[in-house]
């Protein structure tokens, strides 16, 4: 795909944070106009490129340029099958793409041409989330344990997967100028530093009021009240919410003694060789 100067890219991992950033990025980069921000979903201003198309405008062009012969019903079904990065080929600039994919599997011109935020957790505090969030898309049908996921995550069977060396692929670049490299943990400690940081990156200026304003919309509270962020509240998603707890460090409630040495192990020999360091670890 044709990677665009004015794109902004946040690429994660899973569950590190990645909605929290997407709706700080798009707010700094759209004047902190909260009011277009409540108009439409974070989803939509800011689509997924690994998936299929939630746009509805959108995915209604694309039905009629190539699926209307097949009748309404099966064009909309074929819509929906319709690969999310072609929709985002078609959206007008600027661009927000969100995608969980490694920079390895992007396109290799991406770094040089779009500003790209990418975003780190502590992978137990990654897995614990991840756990929940199968738990809550109902149609997964998961039934695994804990100690079931915990074993596929450490053995790199879920999607994904590799989660250090994802994050090492973009840590090595953390010093390209349009790489802006963040911690979970970070954006836990010191919000409206984070969000300072950001805007630097992005060369945006805020006062120190809209800053603080922009950390209190950005808040755990907050962002768990807004609808068009933290959009599962309901039966259909197993009493798990995606905007689910917020903490650093909640792994320590669901990891045994077992699995907190093989999690000790895990990111031993993970970590070997790379000077990638997780705060948490520090
Ligand atoms: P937990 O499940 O540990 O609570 P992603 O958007 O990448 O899927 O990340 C989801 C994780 O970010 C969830 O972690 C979610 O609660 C957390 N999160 C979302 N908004 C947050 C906020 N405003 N403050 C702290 N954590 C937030």
């Amino acid at each position: 795909m044709k990677v665009r100067p004015d794109d902004i890219w946040v690429i994660t991992f899973p569950r590190s944070g990645t909605t929290w950033t997407q709706e700080l990025i798009w707010l700094v980069e759209n004047n902190l106009n909260y009011n277009a921000a409540r108009e439409r979903p974070l989803y939509e201003r800011f689509p997924m490129l690994e998936t299929t198309s939630q746009i509805p405008e959108i995915a209604y062009e694309f039905i009629k340029a190539n699926f209307m012969n097949l009748g309404s019903f099966q064009g909309l079904t074929e819509a929906a099958r319709y690969p999310s990065w072609k929709m985002i080929e078609e959206m007008p600039s600027p661009r927000f793409i969100k995608t969980h994919l490694p920079l390895s599997l992007l396109p290799p011109t991406l770094l040089e041409t779009a500003k790209v935020v990418y975003v780190a957790r502590d992978p137990r505090d990654v897995v614990v989330s991840y756990y929940y969030l199968h738990k809550m898309v109902s149609k997964h049908l998961m039934r695994a344990t804990f100690h079931d996921f915990w074993e596929a995550f450490r053995r790199d069977l879920l999607p994904w997967t590799p989660i250090v060396a994802h994050t090492n692929e973009a840590w090595v670049h953390r010093y390209h100028p349009n790489m802006h490299f963040v911690f979970y943990e970070d954006m836990i400690k010191d919000l409206p530093k984070e969000i300072r940081r950001v805007c630097k990156f992005l060369q945006r200026y805020y006062t120190d009021d809209q800053v603080k304003a922009l950390s209190e919309h950005l808040s755990f509270e907050s962002l768990r009240k807004n609808k068009n962020v933290n959009n599962t509240t309901g039966e259909e998603n197993n009493g798990v919410q995606f905007v689910r707890k917020g903490e650093a460090g909640g792994w320590k409630s669901h990891f045994d003694e077992v699995m907190t040495s093989q999690a000790e192990d895990f990111l031993i020999s993970r970590l070997k060789g790379l000077d990638l360091v997780y705060p948490s670890l520090e």
